[in-house]
This record gives C-alpha cells, sequence and structure tokens, in this order.
C-alpha cells in the first residue's frame, strides 16, 4: 500500500479486494455529468480551504502510476499533498480488484473514514471522499448506495475528469463515473510538473498501455480495466523527455499486458515495444529502462533484440507463467504452453546471459491434481528464479473459472503454496546470496530504514542499503555487497565507479 503525500515514497504493493458473489458490472454511463463538461477547469469554492490531498493507493504498479496522475491532475487547481488522511480536505481510496475480498477491504477503510468525516463534520468543516480503481470500476453506483461517506467513485480510465468530479462533490453533489470515454484520458492530464517529479525521486513509470485482450480464466483485468489500448510512441516520448529533464534517472514502462503495446509510431503505424525501448535508449541521461508486465505470448524478436543490444534496459524480467502443467495453462487460457514458456527463457538467457528472471504463480485452480502442481515445481527448478510471487487461486466473480466445477480445497491451496513458496524462497536466496562480494551499480533512490543510510536497487532489481550520504540520493554508484538477506542486500559504496547496468564488467 502506498500513499501519495509530500516526499513520499512511490512504489508500494498492498491489495484491497472483492465482495465475494458479487458480479461484475457492465460499464457504466457517468451520473450526474455531461461528458462533455470532462476537460473542464472548476474553481475550488472559497468556503471550503482545506485543499489537502491523500490519496491511499492499493495493487499493482500501474494503480502507483494512476495516483500521481491523479494528484499532478488536481495539483493545477491548488490540491496538494498532505502526509496523512488526518489533514487531508479530499482523500481518495486507489482500490485494486485482482485477488479476494477487495471491495470488503474498502468498505472496512471507509468505515473508518466514517469517523472522521463525522469528526470534522462536528467541526463545519467538510471531507470529500472518493474511490478511484478497479473496485471503483466493479462496483460502481452499488458503492454509493451502500457506503453514504462516499462522495464520489470513478474508474480509471476517467481520470482526467477528476478535477470537475471533486470540484462537483465538494459542493455537495454525489457522482459516478466509471463510464469508458471516448476520448483518451491522456490527451487530458495534464503532465507533471518538474517540482512534483523532482519530489518523488530518480526513478518514474509510466505507463504505455492499459487493459488486456488475453482473458486469461481466473483474471478480472480485462472486465475492470477494459481492452488493450496503447498511447503513441510520440506521446510516451515527450513524457519521458519531461521527467529525464526533472531528473529522473529510471523509467519503468507498465502496463497490465506492457509488452502487447502497440503504438502508433512515428509514421502512424502501430510500432513495438522492442522499438520503444530502443528509442526511450536514445534519451540523454535517461540511465535505466525497465517495463513491467509481460505476456509470454508477446515476447517479439525486437523485445529480445533490446535485452541483447540495450545497456540501459536492466537486466531483469517480470514473465509471469502462472503454471507448469499444460493442462492447467489451457484451462487458464494462457495461449502458451511449458514448451513455449521454457524456449522463451533459453532465447533470452542467449540474448542476455545475466538475465534474472521473476515470474507470477497461481497455485489450486479449478482441476490442479498433485502431479499439475509438481509439474509448476519442476517448471521452477528448470528456470530458477531470482524472485517470484505466488498466490493461492482466488474466484473473482464474473471470471469463467469462478464457475468451474473442480474447486480446490483451502487446505490443498495453502499446502501447495507453502510448498511452491519454500523452492521460491530457497532460489531467491541463491540469487542474492551469490551477489556478495561483488560490486553492483545501484541508483540510490530513497532514504534507508536508519539514519546515514540510503536505499536503492541493482540492475536486478534488489534493495540495497548502504551507509551514504543523503545528497548522494540520485547517483548511480558501485556499492560492494556484503550481505544478502532475505528480501535484500547491504554493502558499502566501492571507490571506484561503475556502468549504469554492468556487473563487475561482465554484463552482455
Ligand atoms: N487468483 C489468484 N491470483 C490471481 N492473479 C490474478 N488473478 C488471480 C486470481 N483470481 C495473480 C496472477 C497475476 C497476478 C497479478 O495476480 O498471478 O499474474
Ligand atoms: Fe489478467 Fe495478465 Fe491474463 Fe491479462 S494476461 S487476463 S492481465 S493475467
Amino acid at each position: 500500500m502506498t500513499d501519495i503525500g509530500p516526499g513520499t515514497g512511490r512504489r508500494g504493493v498492498g491489495e484491497l479486494s472483492g465482495g465475494q458473489n458479487r458480479r461484475i458490472k457492465e460499464p457504466r454511463t457517468a451520473t450526474e455529468m455531461p461528458p462533455s463538461l470532462g476537460a473542464c477547469r472548476p474553481t475550488v469554492p472559497t468556503s471550503d480551504p482545506n485543499t489537502g490531498l491523500f490519496i491511499k493507493t492499493y495493487g499493482c504498479q500501474m494503480n502507483v502510476y494512476d495516483s500521481t496522475r491523479m494528484a499532478d491532475a488536481l495539483a493545477p487547481h491548488g490540491f496538494a499533498p498532505v502526509a496523512a488522511a488526518d489533514a487531508a480536505g479530499v482523500i481518495i481510496l486507489n482500490t485494486c480488484h485482482i485477488r479476494e475480498k477487495a471491495a470488503e477491504k474498502v468498505y472496512s477503510e471507509l468505515g473508518r473514514l466514517r469517523a472522521l468525516k463525522a469528526r470534522r463534520a462536528q467541526a463545519g468543516q467538510r471531507l470529500t471522499i472518493g474511490v478511484a480503481g478497479c473496485v471503483a470500476q466493479a462496483e460502481g453506483e452499488d458503492m454509493l448506495a451502500r457506503a453514504p461517506v462516499v462522495d464520489f467513485v470513478v474508474g480509471p480510465q476517467a481520470y482526467h475528469r477528476l478535477p470537475h468530479l471533486v470540484a462537483r462533490a465538494r459542493r455537495g453533489a454525489r457522482l459516478v463515473e466509471t463510464a469508458f470515454p471516448t476520448e483518451d484520458k491522456f490527451d487530458h492530464l495534464p503532465l507533471p510538473q518538474a517540482k512534483a517529479t523532482v519530489s518523488r525521486g530518480p526513478t518514474a513509470f509510466l505507463t504505455v498501455q492499459e487493459g488486456c485482450d488475453k482473458f486469461c480464466t481466473f483474471c478480472v483485468v480485462p472486465y475492470t480495466r477494459g481492452a488493450e489500448t496503447s498511447r503513441p510512441m510520440a506521446q510516451l516520448m515527450a513524457e519521458a523527455h519531461r521527467l529525464v529533464d526533472a531528473g529522473v534517472r529510471e523509467i519503468t514502462l507498465l502496463g497490465q499486458n506492457v509488452n502487447a503495446w502497440h503504438g502508433a509510431g512515428p509514421s502512424g503505424a502501430p510500432s513495438t515495444l522492442g522499438r520503444l525501448l530502443f528509442e526511450l535508449a536514445k534519451i540523454d541521461g535517461l540511465d535505466r529502462l525497465r517495463y513491467t508486465t509481460s505476456h509470454p505470448r508477446d515476447m517479439h524478436a525486437e523485445l529480445v533484440a533490446a535485452h541483447r543490444d540495450l545497456d540501459t534496459l536492466m537486466p531483469y524480467l517480470h514473465l509471469p507463467v502462472q503454471a507448469g502443467s499444460d493442462r492447467i495453462l489451457k484451462a487458464m487460457n494462457r495461449q502458451h504452453t511449458v514448451h513455449d514458456y521454457l524456449t522463451l527463457v533459453e532465447t533470452l538467457r542467449q540474448a542476455r546471459p545475466d538475465i534474472a528472471l521473476s515470474g507470477d504463480f497461481i497455485v489450486g485452480f479449478p482441476g490442479e491434481n498433485e502431479a499439475d502442481f509438481e509439474a509448476t515445481l519442476a517448471l521452477v527448478r528448470r528456470v530458477g528464479y531470482a524472485q517470484a510471487y505466488s498466490f493461492k487461486y482466488s474466484p473473482r466473480p464474473g471470471t469463467p473459472a469462478a464457475t468451474a466445477a473442480a474447486h480446490v480445497p483451502e487446505e490443498v491451496k495453502t499446502e501447495r503454496l507453502a510448498r511452491l513458496q519454500a523452492l521460491l524462497a530457497d532460489q531467491a536466496r541463491a540469487f542474492n546470496g551469490a551477489m556478495v562480494g561483488r560490486t553492483v551499480p545501484v541508483l540510490l533512490d530513497r532514504a534507508g530504514k536508519r539514519p546515514g543510510q540510503l536505499a536503492g536497487r541493482s540492475p536486478y532489481l534488489q534493495a540495497v542499503h548502504l551507509q551514504a550520504p543523503a545528497h548522494r540520493r540520485g547517483e548511480i554508484v558501485p556499492v560492494v555487497i556484503d550481505a544478502a538477506h532475505a528480501n535484500s542486500l547491504s554493502g558499502h559504496m566501492a571507490p571506484a565507479p561503475a556502468g549504469a547496468g554492468q556487473i563487475d564488467g561482465d554484463a552482455a
């Protein structure tokens, strides 16, 4: 979970998730507001002076990016981030629906905010509360009915209309905006101001693609985020230049299915993510590129070539496979086999021998038997992951797998997850342990946990902690790794400089 406040970090993982047995709603039309008003610039009523903004972010990095864009959209209207909900005049919960009980958790949080809103009302002050993100998209008008504390509900495709929604809500209206608008929000969202970018540190996210057409049978994303859309290359290059001009040194391209990006290239014809990376790599001062999350089906040749040819493209790839049994992959509608995946891993390792792989796994998908699960363990042993995320299957209302017959008992899921996680933890420990004694370039992107410390990321996305003066934040420094811990490394600054993406000079 990540909060947008002044000078807060930007990454965060957490989740809120969904009401059981509640069907995903069709996108709804906006209530109370004609779409044509979306881009107008309302002024904030002077009788309502608290323009402190607090955005609480749940879920994936795309939500983290969206929260920054929401803050950027409201900044020209006088709204400034505050560090705590208590100090805010506007609170937005940016929610995630990917796994269980998302909606229930949002409603619990709203219950807590009800008390805060009541205290404010007693003091004669207004607190405006909005819900954004995938739970907002799925719940729509039901949320206004069920949670009187909520002033507005806004889906991910309508964030450009936020200033208008907030202004109307602050004048007492209750609104829902979950339609998939005809206009593109990115044409209307203001670009971040240099000051805001600087305050967010030397790394930035950049959403290049949204939505998904893959329809994995367990996944809610195609319903909450809609069909795949790709932003044009020129728009992305402009945003990247702006970030780099404000001091950003590492950009992570984001998309639910990022390597399916096919935005218009210079000629207007659809381009590829590989080509986009080659273009971004030309930007002076942009030292590191990453992208996430990829589908194995969309790892095209130009993208593999980017891993081979671009030093700025970090040697780390999150490439979910979900399961290691062809029978289960088919039932998941993953559109690839175990053989396809292993062949791809081989191709990638030929292109960039030191590439670190990460993945997502689901255990206990309906119909998964012990042999299927063992096949997943076998795949993990074959690939050797640097790190990974693994989950028990949770039925998402409205998705095909939710109504499948052969659900796996909870205790079996729990037991399988523990076995898988033990194996993945062993692999992560081995990967991190192999770094001890080596020198790695680390982009110092934030304050460390202890006084006098800074923290950053290795090329392989490992968190690295070290003693370093605060003014070195934003630099890429060579760090000798002294120790490996469960989820991080610690080290000390080495005397000589190292390249941005190379390790001991042995990178591809
Ligand atoms: N149950 C469990 N895990 C899920 N994921 C997506 N949907 C579900 C679900 N219904 C996991 C997948 C995906 C990651 C973001 O979340 O592994 O890659
Ligand atoms: Fe969901 Fe990813 Fe499958 Fe798309 S590719 S449906 S986002 S799991």
